[in-house]
């Protein structure tokens, strides 16, 4: 190998990278790091304002190309308009970071027991956090198929995609002043984010278009003592992440550092689903 070969294999100079959810809690973080690894970044959540004045704001500060689009990632329409700007703006995509995810407008009817949850709720979520995820894989993937410059297709899913919450740590748990807990709906949606991953990695593969799952722990974002305390104690690491601790993952799945790797299920999460 050539001196310094290896120097540069996370680097991103000159791949266009879409975030959906990109102003979110980790989305924001996840932008920040694919602009500082030199990536043009398209930040794609509800409300175009919100990406487009963040949009601003990595542009100044990474000195990248970004650009904020509006998108429901719940609808097709919606969806095929994004990719057909980003085309029309970047000549094409490279990386995709599928990451939206919904708590819906409700979170009463979000946070109800499985005995009382609605069906009308659970479909709501599925769309966003499933249907969303294959449409917008779906139109990316296809972009890239057609570009003919392989790719890599990152997907958020969860531990609890992954393992089952422990009940018993949600007991006097709170987040933005309301007991908590992690519905039925959510685990099922993320497992489905694994299978989907999975089935697209094998899919796209001869494609060059690599596609694997980040999956976070419990990350810290105001959730009250008593549930940092309980969960804290179950993670072999013995604490939640930090939003930031995410990063590292995403930088490796999209760059060259991760060149033969698809199909994977990279946890971040202290340790927890080793026992
Ligand atoms: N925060 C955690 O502890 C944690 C743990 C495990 C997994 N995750 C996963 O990480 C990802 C990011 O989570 P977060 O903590 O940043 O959550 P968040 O709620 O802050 O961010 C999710 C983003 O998705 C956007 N979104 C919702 N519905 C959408 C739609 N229909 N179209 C487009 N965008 C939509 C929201 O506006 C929001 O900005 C999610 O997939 C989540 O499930 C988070």
């Amino acid at each position: 190998m050539k001196k310094n070969a290896y120097k540069n294999i996370f680097d991103l100079k000159g791949r266009t990278a879409v975030v959906t959810g990109g102003v979110g809690i980790l989305g924001k973080h996840f932008c920040e790091g694919l602009a500082s690894f030199g990536a043009h970044v398209v930040v794609v959540d509800q409300l175009e304002r919100d990406c487009s004045k963040f949009a601003v704001f990595l542009a100044k500060k990474y000195r990248a190309k970004a650009l904020g689009i509006g998108c429901d990632v719940s609808s097709p329409l919606s969806v095929k308009a994004m990719v057909r700007r980003i085309v029309d703006e970047f000549g094409g995509i490279h990386i995709l970071h599928n990451n939206a995810a919904t708590k819906t407008d409700d979170l009463k009817a979000f946070f109800a027991s499985t005995e009382n949850y609605s069906l009308e709720e659970w479909r709501k979520v599925m769309a966003v956090n499933l249907d969303g995820m294959f449409l917008v894989a779906q139109a990316v993937g296809k972009q890239m198929t057609k570009q003919k410059t392989g790719g890599s297709i990152i997907q958020t899913a969860s531990i609890y995609g992954v393992m089952a919450p422990d009940q018993r740590i949600y007991k006097g748990s709170r987040y933005q002043g309301r007991p908590i807990n992690t519905p039925a709906v959510y685990s099922a949606s993320k497992a489905g984010v694994v299978g989907l991953t999975k089935y697209l990695a094998a899919y796209w593969a001869a494609k060059n278009i690599r596609v694997n799952a980040l999956v976070p722990g419990g990350v810290e974002s105001g959730q009250n003592k008593v549930f940092s305390r309980k969960y804290s104690a179950r993670v072999p690491m013995g604490r939640m992440a930090r939003a930031d601790e995410m990063v590292g993952a995403l930088i490796f799945l999209a760059s060259d550092a991760s060149n033969y790797v698809t199909g994977h299920v990279l946890m971040v999460d202290g340790g927890l689903h080793v026992w």
